[in-house]
């Protein structure tokens, strides 16, 4: 039997890089994946690929959590819960307006708090579930020209922090993964904006990310997907409040 056979999982920011690879691995687990993402097409390609139910959402918005949560019942009792969807900003502080710092507080932060609000009680009540947020290595140590990313991953991994203790007896458990660059859409952006400030090369730009990692690579999605099917299962019980850095030894959990 599938690990994960029998289980329902809500993944957001699912439409593609990390919260695809996480929604994939899941259902290769065996569990039926709710993917949330305002992109329809790409949702709804996933979502037949893997047997899930696309459910297209804007996170941010109000009311948003509580129907994304009612939708996913259709396949079950969820059990796992996966904030992921997230934005980066890079701007020095200057030129962090209040529409930059309140739109990165609102997907990486607050989206997640009213997610966990409106989920957890019922894994609470139950005594059975699993949350794992996907923070970033940047809420374990702060980076130039990141001030409103890093403030809203250190504030989301504070939260997780926070609720460990409060539902740590109830057998539900709750963890960040926090990788360092990874391969995806956000990876490219990073490395276009370095090619015009810096006029560099992509390949020197991309180089640049890479050396950021004793590993001198960047992480894969399936890497941070790994690591969060390790966390679902039963077994992973005694695995709790952590803060998982996933960055080839960058920085320390
Ligand atoms: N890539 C990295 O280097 C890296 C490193 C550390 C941590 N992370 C974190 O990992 C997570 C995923 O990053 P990624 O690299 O996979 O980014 P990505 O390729 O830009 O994907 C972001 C995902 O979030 C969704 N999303 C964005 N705004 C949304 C909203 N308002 N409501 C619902 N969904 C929304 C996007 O879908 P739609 O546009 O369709 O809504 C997309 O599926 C983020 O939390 C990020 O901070 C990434």
């Amino acid at each position: 039997m599938r690990p994960l056979e029998g289980r329902v999982a809500v993944v957001t920011g699912a439409s593609r890089g990390i919260g695809a690879a996480i929604a994939r691995r899941l259902a290769r687990d065996g569990a039926r994946v709710a993917v949330v993402a305002r992109s329809e097409e790409e949702l709804v390609r996933l979502a037949d690929e893997i047997g899930g139910l696309p459910i297209v959402a804007d996170v941010t918005a109000q009311g948003a959590s509580e129907r994304i949560l009612a939708e996913a019942a259709v396949l079950g009792e969820v059990s796992i819960v996966v904030p992921n969807a997230g934005v980066e900003a890079s701007h020095k502080l200057e030129a962090i307006t209040d529409a930059i710092w309140d739109e990165t507080l609102a997907l990486n932060t607050t989206a997640v708090f009213r997610l966990l609000r409106a989920a957890l009680p019922a894994m609470v009540e139950r005594r059975r579930g699993r949350v794992v947020v996907v923070a970033s290595n940047a809420a374990l140590a702060g980076y130039a020209y990141t001030a409103a990313y890093c403030a809203a991953k250190h504030a989301v991994l504070g939260l997780v922090r926070a609720l460990a203790l409060e539902v740590a007896r109830s057998g539900v458990t709750i963890n960040a993964v926090c990788p360092g660059f990874v391969d995806t859409s956000m990876a490219d952006r990073a490395i276009e904006r370095i090619v015009e400030k810096t006029g560099r090369a992509a390949a020197d730009a991309r180089a640049a990310l890479e050396g950021l990692s004793p590993q001198r690579r960047l992480v894969t999605p399936a890497e941070v997907a790994h690591a969060v099917a390790a966390l679902v299962v039963d077994e992973a019980r005694g695995i709790h409040g952590q803060a998982i850095a996933i960055d080839g030894g960058q920085t320390h959990g």
